[in-house]
């Protein structure tokens, strides 16, 4: 029997006695295991062995999962510093803690948010606490860390601790096909009325075509089912690739983008829209306040004066204002987004790109930034998807009808709408979608239609609805996951991103 040089090296050192996996016939044969594993198919077609498959499974520490194993994980060093150091719950500083844990770098932050998400205390101002009820020897991740890094059998160990060890990327999962071959009575009949090897061309090359002998060499078969190694190559975030279609999507409604700066002027930001000067989120930490510059040099002195006006007096014949106090001063501090909305009242002022002629349309898909305590659902920065309808006679059917439409695009068509209230928008919703694993109801945007209050003082006069949308948010409806820090930051789920199908 003739037989390609593969096919007949396998064959030789398979066994009708014994199953031998892939990987031992790759050794005995020193031929690489993908083709060993093609020559085992191709034998298998021939009826001269079977091929049985089992899957297992492997989870092998990282480096970083070794080294934790050895030095304990770094939340729980933090919450032996800081009851070493604060003799139980008594709230002591951070730094000292830090310092008293060894913490250095990444492993800083990563003591943190694992802190915090096992309730091993409180971090509240600069002090951190350890709760006296917490038994770091039983922490189930630790556990199953050490477990795994003595080289611990996989079955058994707690499921959702090797789930948390894995999205800290402590541990690597994997499965593979074990392939074994046995020689079948065919086979043994073959090896033993002899086999030659066939000579077969495993690539066409230039010489085979110029010379025209390929006409009449014999070629190997390829087998495209076989395993291959797995190459991971770079791919755009999933937030940026649904960045990119939300903003396709608005374009395709008639939208145009609007751009401006990510540190703006409170002017910009609160008091155009009708935010009064003594609002608790303008006086509170809730705000990323610049130190260099502090102030913006100037503001138009036509709109400073209108808005102004609008805070002190209010709009219309029966406005009334806030009659609170308004400084430009105040007005000139700079500081970070905390919404794109400052981009809206830039665009509809007029100071933009111009007077605009009613209808318009515009949007943004843009970073802001927000002082909030981290949880699942915050971060201290976001993507907001802000976007406003000029218009005559807009109503809540406009919104709500643009809302559905939008949604709609990303397969999201459950909306729920709830009153709300924004000092700049009257009537104002908030939007909720159903997250597609746990069917709660989960925040996705604000919205509403500018007051006059707003639109007069820019020399708007004619309706504006308008929103602020949250990417983040949205994604979570789309793919399903949980936790906003999946996505991002340092806790983010690298598998997750690899592997999620974009759906366009
Ligand atoms: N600025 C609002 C927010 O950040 C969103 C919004 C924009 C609401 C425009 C109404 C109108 O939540």
């Amino acid at each position: 029997m003739q037989l390609p040089q593969a096919q007949a090296a396998v064959l030789e050192a398979a066994s009708a006695r014994e199953a031998q996996s892939i990987d031992e016939l790759a050794a005995v044969t020193e031929l690489p295991p993908e083709t060993v594993t093609g020559a085992a198919f191709g034998l298998e077609e021939a009826g001269l062995v079977t091929v049985s498959e089992r899957v297992e499974e492997a989870v092998t520490p990282t480096d970083e999962g070794i080294e934790y194993a050895e030095r304990g994980l770094p939340e729980l060093r933090l919450y032996e510093a800081a009851s070493d150091v604060g003799a139980g719950d008594e709230p002591v500083p951070m730094g000292q803690v830090i310092g008293a844990a060894d913490l250095e770098g990444a492993a800083v932050d990563i003591a943190l948010s694992n802190y915090a998400r096992k309730g091993y205390g409180t971090i509240d101002g600069g002090e951190i606490t350890a709760d006296p009820a917490v038994e770091p020897d039983a922490d189930p991740e630790a556990r199953t860390l050490d477990s795994l890094a003595e080289g611990g059998a996989v079955s058994g160990l707690d499921g959702e601790s090797l789930e948390a060890l894995e999205r800290r990327g402590l541990v690597d999962r994997s499965e593979t096909t074990v392939r074994e071959l046995t020689l079948t009575e065919a086979g043994v009949t073959a090896l033993m009325e002899g086999v030659e090897v066939a000579e077969t061309v495993g690539r066409l090359t230039p010489a085979l075509l110029t010379s025209g002998e390929w006409r009449d060499v014999e070629f190997a078969e390829y087998n495209v089912g076989a395993d291959a190694e797995r190459i991971e190559g770079g791919r755009v975030h999933i937030l940026r690739q649904t960045a990119e279609r939300v903003k396709d999507v608005l374009v395709g409604m008639g939208f145009r983008e609007m751009e401006g700066p990510h540190v703006d002027a409170d002017f910009w930001i609160n008091d155009c829209l009708f935010m009064p000067q003594d609002h608790p989120a303008r006086t509170h930490w809730d705000r990323f306040a610049l130190a260099d510059p502090t102030h913006i040099e100037e503001l138009p002195a036509d709109l400073v004066e209108a808005v102004e006006r609008a805070h002190r007096e209010g709009v219309g014949e029966d406005g009334e204002g806030y009659h609170s106090p308004w400084d430009e001063e105040f007005a000139r501090a700079l500081a970070l987004r905390g919404h794109t909305t400052s981009l809206s009242a830039r665009y509809l002022s007029g100071h933009e790109i111009g007077e605009l002629e009613p209808p318009q349309r515009f949007f943004s898909v843009e970073k802001v930034y927000r002082n909030d305590t981290l949880d699942p659902t915050h971060l201290l920065e976001f993507f907001q998807i802000e976007g406003w309808v000029m218009a005559e006679g807009l109503s809540v059917r406009d919104l709500m009808g643009t809302f559905e439409e939008f949604y709609a695009q990303f397969g999201i068509t459950d909306l729920e709408f709830k009153p709300h209230y924004n000092p700049y928008t009257e009537p104002s919703f908030e939007l909720f979608g159903t997250h597609p694993t746990t069917g709660e109801l989960v925040e996705i945007g604000n919205s509403g239609i500018f007051r006059p209050e707003m639109l007069e003082p820019l020399g708007v006069d004619c309706d504006v609805m308008a929103w602020g949308l949250a990417l983040e948010r949205l994604l979570m409806l789309m793919y399903g996951f949980e936790d906003i820090r999946d996505i991002h930051g340092t806790l983010c789920d690298l598998d997750l991103l690899r592997n999620t199908e974009v759906t366009y």
